[in-house]
């Protein structure tokens, strides 16, 4: 059992059908500042981050690539693994799902639920989306076969299957929700889970045997046909991490402190996961927190959908603190949020360069220039109790305010302590203090601003951990804690020191530093692209056509597809969206400027012949990966098709 001197802090573990995108990062930035805030103030900390690479999903994304999918989530792995290294996220562990030790954990809880009578098998019928991992009533599918997360085609599956009696958890788990308010973060979500419970809850099929790349079940059930469910696979990571079933040195962490989590996965964290853990007898995490989604114009980013921002980018151009800072401070946690430059460099330039650095400058100025850089804080009391109070009043609403997961609230409160640092040299006026020869006033206001920032810069330390210790270095102090109980717990004020100079922390920023779109981290593949992902505007050429190579025209990939889906893009007069099968995992979403000629119903069913290999494009909103062949004259257009079906992907030169 966790002692309250201990804190489990986890992320989720990242599939690696994908590479790391701002949405990743933002995960693991607000674990990494609870898991910083969580070992300065004392407590013993635990940190897991790491990958999930089981299923499916993984399976076929590995053939597409002509690897295995061993070698593939290696490739993956390490790309999160190097992202977090880079970015000093301070993890304790970096699971991953094709562990030994973690298989045999999920091996010995998978028995251990069976031998309690929890696992039963049967043979499941149902719609299963293989991007999500998930079944589907039909209740639920957009038009009777489209995922309603991703609008992919689900297929139907019927398979003989295991199954956990998720029903008979159904009351145990309202009873949880209802005894622990906090349980689920923030509150507005929790009320969501019970509502989606209180519907009623079907068994769960936790095997497959229609693909291989899994855990297998344990020997002792002899049935090796199956592999484990994915989601009973990832979510068994954070008690395998503490050596569940294998090494237990670590269990005495459990329960977790706070698994956070983005809302998607909620369903799994809050429904899923209690009722496994109730059925081998554990404890309950204390908090499972959900935050929002960073979208692009509104879009959830994902690297299907083509919208990704890179977060090694985004640091490399802005400085990895300030984007973390901005991340944390702009989005209400549960929230979604836009991500944007502009929004990005007036968090700098306003928040971090105005209210922050600028105060340090104004502190090195004024003691350099009255008090040969000496900072004393004898007579800060004397002289400047109101604002002490109204100081410690902010740093006193902190501590909740994180445990609740507010984190944007947090840094807002922990903003005020500058506003009144600042508020008070106008105030008070230095040099007329200095004037009028009230010396001792001007060095307790020094104190005062001194003091002010020492306790911003330990508060804000978890959140901006390369800078922070830069502001303590130049007032004389380290970030540790001790430093923490003596300015914050114990509400004491700097001992007197010399101030160091320091280069100014936050130089404005006057322009966008990258083009609008940022391209996905290309460190899993070898070619690195270095110019951000642009739309490729050619010039019509006017005047007859270029000669070119074979070599040239084989740079274009032509494909034979199938048109599965058909839409009218809204508002749009011409344009249809289509989804178009090229036999690759998932349909194309190709854009189509046909309307004018081609109604949707056209279009459904039919064969088109397809240029596979254009950069994405966006056309109203939607992501356009590739591009229609059609002739056209002074009659109208027509679609160029193949004369007789082809099966869909079929090249085409
Ligand atoms: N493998 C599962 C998690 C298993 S945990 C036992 C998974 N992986 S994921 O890579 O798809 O997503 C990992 C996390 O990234 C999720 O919390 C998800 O919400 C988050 N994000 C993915 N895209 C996101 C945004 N665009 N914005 C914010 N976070 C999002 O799910």
């Amino acid at each position: 059992m966790s002692s309250c001197h201990k804190a489990y802090i986890t992320t989720p573990i990242y599939y690696v059908n994908d590479v790391a995108h701002i949405g990743h990062a933002y995960t693991t930035i607000i674990a990494d500042a609870l898991a910083r805030y969580s070992r300065m103030s004392g407590l013993e900390t635990f940190f897991l981050t790491g990958t999930d690479e089981h299923g499916q999903k993984i399976e076929e994304s590995a053939k597409a690539r002509g690897k295995s999918p061993q070698e593939y989530a290696d490739e993956i792995s390490a790309t999160f693994k190097n992202l977090w290294d880079d970015f000093g996220i301070s993890y304790d562990k970096f699971i991953r799902t094709t562990d030994e030790d973690h298989m045999k954990g999920v091996q010995k809880a998978f028995k251990v639920m069976f031998d309690n009578g929890d696992i039963y098998k049967d043979v499941y019928k149902g719609h299963y989306c293989i991007s999500c991992e998930t079944f589907f009533p039909e209740i639920q599918l957009v038009d009777g076969e489209f995922c309603p997360e991703c609008g992919k085609p689900t297929t139907i599956v019927e398979e003989e299957s295991y199954f956990f009696r998720l029903s008979a958890y159904q009351d145990k788990l309202l009873a949880w929700y209802d005894a622990h308010p906090e349980c689920i973060l923030p509150r507005s979500k929790r009320n969501e889970v019970i509502r989606f419970v209180e519907g009623g809850l079907e068994d769960l099929s936790i095997t497959r045997t229609s693909f291989d790349w899994g855990v297998k079940l344990p020997k002792e059930i002899n049935d090796p046909k199956h592999v484990m469910y994915v989601w009973l696979d990832a979510l068994m990571n954070y008690v395998t991490a503490l050596g569940y079933g294998t090494d237990e040195a670590n269990m005495d962490f459990w329960p977790a402190r706070v698994h956070l989590i983005g809302k998607d996965i909620l369903r799994f964290h809050a429904i899923y996961w209690p009722a496994f853990l109730m059925s081998l007898g554990m404890e309950l995490p204390k908090h499972i927190a959900a935050h929002g989604w960073w979208t692009r114009d509104g879009e959830k980013m994902s690297k299907s959908k083509g919208n990704v921002i890179n977060p090694r980018e985004v640091a490399d151009a802005y400085g990895l603190d300030n984007f973390r800072y901005f991340m944390l401070r702009e989005v209400p946690f549960g929230g979604d949020g836009d991500f944007s430059q502009k929004a990005l460099i007036d968090r700098i330039n306003s928040d971090l360069g105005n209210d922050l650095g600028n105060l340090l400058n104004r502190l090195i100025g004024m003691s350099g220039k009255y008090f040969e850089g000496k900072v004393d804080s004898t007579n800060v009391a004397k002289y400047y109790q109101a604002e002490l109070d109204e100081v410690e009043a902010s740093l006193e609403k902190l501590e909740p305010l994180l445990f609740e997961m507010q984190i944007h609230r947090y840094l807002e409160e922990l903003w005020r302590p500058l506003t009144v640092a600042n508020k008070a040299i106008d105030k008070y006026q230095p040099w007329t203090l200095m004037k009028e020869g009230k010396e001792e006033e001007a060095m307790a206001l020094n104190g005062l601003i001194a003091a002010i920032l020492a306790k911003v810069a330990v508060m804000l330390y978890p959140v901006m951990p390369q800078t922070c210790p830069k502001i303590a270095t130049a007032l004389g102090f380290t970030i540790d804690h001790a430093s923490w109980t003596r300015l914050f717990k114990e509400k004491q004020l700097l001992e007197s020191f010399t101030i160091e100079k320091t280069p100014p922390l936050f130089p404005r920023i006057e322009a966008p530093l990258l083009e609008q779109a940022v391209p996905e981290d290309k460190a899993a593949t070898p070619k690195k692209e270095s110019k951000p992902n642009k739309v490729a505007k050619e010039e019509p050429k006017e005047e007859g056509v270029a000669l070119i190579g074979i070599d040239q025209f084989f740079q274009t990939s032509l494909k034979v597809g199938t048109v599965v889906k058909a839409e009218e893009v809204p508002k749009s007069k011409k344009l249809l969206l289509l989804q178009v099968d090229l036999g690759e995992e998932r349909p194309r979403q190709i854009v189509a400027g046909i309307k004018e000629w081609y109604s949707a119903e056209d279009m459904l069913g039919t064969q088109v012949c397809v240029v596979a290999n254009l950069k994405p494009a966006k056309l109203m909103g939607h992501t356009s990966e590739g591009m229609l062949l059609a002739a056209k004259d002074e009659d109208g257009l027509c679609m160029i098709r193949p004369e007789k079906p082809k099966k869909p992907g079929t090249p085409i030169g």
